[in-house]
């Protein structure tokens, strides 16, 4: 199918639709410069020996670097409560850097478009797996953070004198951080693979399944429980697309599976919106 006939199928049930749910993912801050974790973008993948621009002891470095990881890295090797206890500061040198990036970074047009959304439609909800806050920056409401924020941190041992995370958007006068509560290690405010996406994340999500349309929006679709979200929206009556430049798992699955950038797409689809073309009434398919 040509991705002109797909956008207007994916305009047609948009216009239809009063309930909508997006599911987004890397790909969608792709052309903010953010790179993904996987598939096409992930090329700039971080690798400690390029990309730090923090100076370390030269002892942690050469253990950081020489050790436990080697080479370049990948989220599944960084993002775990077990990577974090053996090399604190590997993983805090991680998420500076991509925090130095996200902050030079701007929204671009398919946040901007889904910000859009979230006023265009009765219901809108916006569940991201970014850890980016993009979204929010581009004025998004109703954003569910699946896997927590870049610019929160939190105690690493959960100390009973701090809260469970708080903001934190300035750059770092060093690393790692510490708990203003404890003195201990403070850690990101991000959901790590093994650990549990926040219950209020979850039942907000959970919650937004029932809609007319659910879209997934440059997720690889392979990190659950996110990866689930659109297929039990399908289950639940909703009409499903994908957009994503590259197949995944979940493009089978879904009424339509949109082969474009995301920028691209929403913005073409917001196009037609916005003209105003009178609802189709053979609508979903
Ligand atoms: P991934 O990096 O796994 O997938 C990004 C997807 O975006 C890929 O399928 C690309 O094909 C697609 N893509 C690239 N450029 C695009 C564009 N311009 N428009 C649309 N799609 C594009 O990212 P996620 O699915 O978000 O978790 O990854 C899920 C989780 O894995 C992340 O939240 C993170 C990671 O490890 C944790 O850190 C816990």
């Amino acid at each position: 199918m040509a991705a002109e006939d797909g956008i207007r199928r994916l305009a047609a049930a948009l216009r239809e639709a009063q309930r909508v749910t997006v599911v987004t993912g890397a790909g969608v801050s792709a052309a903010s410069g953010i790179p993904t974790f996987r598939g096409s973008g992930s090329d700039q993948l971080w690798s400690p020996s390029q990309n730090s621009s923090y100076r370390w002891p030269a002892a942690s470095v050469a253990y950081s670097r020489g050790s436990a990881f080697g080479g370049r890295l990948r989220p599944e090797e960084l993002a775990t409560p077990e990577a974090f206890a053996r090399d604190p500061n590997l993983v805090w040198e991680w998420y500076a850097w991509r925090r130095d990036l996200v902050a030079r970074a701007r929204p671009n047009r398919a946040h901007e478009v889904l910000a859009a959304w979230s006023r265009r439609f009765p219901r809108f909800t916006l569940v991201t797996q970014n850890v980016d806050g993009l979204h929010e920056r581009a004025g998004t409401e109703n954003v569910v953070r699946f896997h927590g924020s870049l610019w929160e941190l939190a105690c690493a041992s959960r100390c009973a004198g701090s809260p469970p995370a708080w903001p934190h958007e300035e750059p770092f006068d060093e690393l790692p951080p510490r708990c203003p509560s404890c003195g201990g290690l403070a850690r990101p405010g991000v959901v790590w693979f093994g650990e549990m996406i926040p219950l209020e994340a979850l039942a907000r999500a959970r919650a937004a399944l029932d809609c007319d349309v659910c879209i997934a929006v440059g997720t690889s679709a392979v990190v659950y429980p996110a990866a689930a979200l659109v297929a039990e929206a399908a289950e639940r009556g909703a009409w499903t697309a994908e957009i994503n430049p590259e197949a995944t798992p979940a493009s089978a699955a879904v009424d339509l599976a949109l082969a474009c950038p995301a920028e691209q797409a929403l913005e073409d689809v917001e196009k037609l919106l916005s003209e105003g073309h009178p609802p189709r009434r053979s609508g979903l398919s």
